[in-house]
């Protein structure tokens, strides 16, 4: 009997988590055109841009005008991040389906990362959700850095269960642990279900790995095997995090794509399209497809 779970949802954050890291900034218009081909791919969530300091991060600085102009289906949830209330309250002008909040399990990226320590991320995260529950939007809560900090060195499951517990009760729908750097093995991927799934429920918890060591993939076998459902992946492998030195690329969805066929995994997205969507953005990113891309994935037989 199989222990990975029937049927999992892929939460595509390449148009933030990807283009967020990109030296190339793309125009609105290619922005929209890929977010609309993601669109055709059978995704069903996709995280379109954040609203943070155009200062801090350039590249998201249009995410207005990219929620403006995408082609809606009825069915797909069309996200965006947000640091604080001021990025809230410009977000949602430009009506997101829902936002996704942020801070991380180490203090000192997040004094990187946002400005602020984890306490006072904790509290802004706070207001925004009053404001959000207000209005029926749903957040997500992301923790970065949650087995090993650029900064800090290794990071425990107790410190990204703190944290966890924190934004849950504050009112996020669910976690989604980002292994910002993918330092994780499947050992501290492991160790890290272990402790925090003792408390909270797999269905609230998505997994969120960069792939800086190639571990991305055995990571995420790991996280099908504890019962988790909810995986954040990005079109070729594009992102990385602008304040995490050494970040690389997530996991990229056609891979993703690719093992669930493999493992007889439900998810409803059609492999060839995002194929084809992932040779086009890197095209338009002046940037060497990554192998993967290039390859001719054989089907399953
Ligand atoms: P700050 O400089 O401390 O902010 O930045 P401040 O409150 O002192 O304000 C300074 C200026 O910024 C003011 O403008 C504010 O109005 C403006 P001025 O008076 O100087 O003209 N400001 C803003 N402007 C636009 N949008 C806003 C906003 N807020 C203030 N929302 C801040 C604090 C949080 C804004 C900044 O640190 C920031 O934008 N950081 C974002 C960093 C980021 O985007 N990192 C990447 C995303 S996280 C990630 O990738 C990890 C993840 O993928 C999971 C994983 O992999 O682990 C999610
Ligand atoms: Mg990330």
């Amino acid at each position: 009997m199989s222990i990975y779970p029937k049927k999992v949802t892929l939460i595509e954050v390449g148009p933030r988590d990807g283009l967020q890291n990109e030296a190339t900034s793309l125009s609105v218009t290619d922005k929209i055109q890929l977010i609309d081909a993601l669109s055709d791919t059978g995704l069903s969530h996709i995280e379109c841009g954040s609203f943070v300091s155009p200062k801090w991060v350039p590249q998201m600085a249009d995410s207005g005008g990219v929620l403006d102009g995408i082609s809606r289906h009825e069915n797909i949830v069309y996200s965006a991040l947000v640091p604080n209330q001021k990025g809230f309250e410009e977000c949602v002008t430009h009506n997101p389906s829902e936002i996704a909040i942020f801070t991380a399990a180490s203090n000192i990226f997040t004094q990187k990362n946002i400005n602020c320590t984890i306490a006072e991320s904790l509290s802004r995260c706070e207001t925004i959700l009053h404001s959000a529950h207000t209005q029926n939007l749903p957040v997500r809560g992301y923790i970065s850095t949650i087995v090993g900090c650029p900064y800090q060195g290794k990071v425990t499951p107790n410190e990204v269960l703190n944290v966890a517990k924190e934004l849950l009760a504050l009112g996020c729908y669910e976690i989604s642990l980002g292994d910002t750097i993918g330092v994780g093995t499947p050992r501290q991927i492991t160790e890290l279900l272990d402790t925090l799934l003792a408390h909270i429920p797999a269905e609230k918890v998505a997994v969120h790995f960069h792939n800086t060591y190639g571990q991305a993939l055995a990571n995420l076998c790991t996280a099908l095997e504890f019962g988790i459902t909810r995986i954040d992946s990005a079109i070729a492998g594009l992102g990385g995090c602008p304040y995490a030195q050494g970040a690389s690329g997530n996991i990229a969805t056609e891979d993703v794509v690719y093992l669930l066929n493999g493992l007889g995994i439900e998810h409803g997205v059609d492999l060839a399209k995002c194929v084809e969507v992932g040779q086009n953005i890197c095209i338009k990113l002046n940037k060497q497809p990554p192998s993967l891309v290039n390859r001719a994935y054989p089907t399953h037989s």
